[in-house]
């Protein structure tokens, strides 16, 4: 169990309630500002999910435990990956801590026992969305940017917020296309330069 390969992470029994199992972890481990963000983008998720008939459940819980590898430490994770002999992109090695959404998909499945794709993709890609993305990662993906964890409104809220109105693919296109004019992608990582192609529409 991935856990087990990081000595450091404090851990107790699970209780088999989501909201609290990932909120005593988070906590236990420092990080208390992690857990306030992922109890803000579930209730972000349940909006969408309402707004797109999704099952708010899989929304709450994909949610909840999007940023849970906030438990280790990024240098920590390019070494596991590596030590796995996992696949890394130049973008994962360069900036580790893009890792955390596969790291999370990782401890939802075995640590929190999640198998349903609909919870485990979302997680899995909510930083950086993918090609073919289903409804509920894009869900994620725009609940995490919306509910973002730093001081006052991002910049990009009203035209991502207006788009969502329209479609979760404008909403999704609109914050990539924020990112890609300000400057501010650090480097595009291959997941994120496809879903934009799809999302554009370019083969
Ligand atoms: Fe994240
Ligand atoms: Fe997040």
């Amino acid at each position: 169990m991935i856990l087990d390969d990081f000595s450091y992470v404090e851990r107790s029994p699970l209780t088999g309630c989501l909201d609290a199992d990932a909120r005593i972890l988070l906590e236990a481990n420092g990080k208390g500002k992690t857990a306030r963000h992922v109890r803000e983008v579930a209730e972000t998720n349940l909006l969408i999910a309402a707004q797109y008939g999704l099952n708010p459940e899989k929304c709450r819980a994909a949610a909840l435990l999007h940023d849970i590898s906030a438990v280790i430490a990024p240098a920590d994770m390019l070494a596991w990956m590596q030590s796995r002999g996992l696949p890394l992109c130049e973008a994962e090695r360069k900036h580790p801590f893009l890792l955390h959404q596969r790291l999370s998909r990782t401890i939802a499945a075995d640590y929190f026992g999640i198998s349903d794709d609909e919870v485990l993709s979302p997680i899995e890609c909510h930083t950086t969305l993918k090609a073919n993305a289903s409804p509920y990662d894009m869900a994620l993906f725009i609940a995490d940017k919306l509910a973002w964890d730093q001081e006052g409104v991002p910049p990009f809220d009203k035209a991502v917020r207006t788009a969502l109105d329209r479609s979760l693919r404008e909403a999704c296109l609109t914050y990539m296309d924020y990112m890609v004019e300000s400057g501010r992608l650090l480097f595009p990582h291959v997941e994120w330069t496809a879903a934009y192609r799809w999302l554009k529409g370019i083969k």
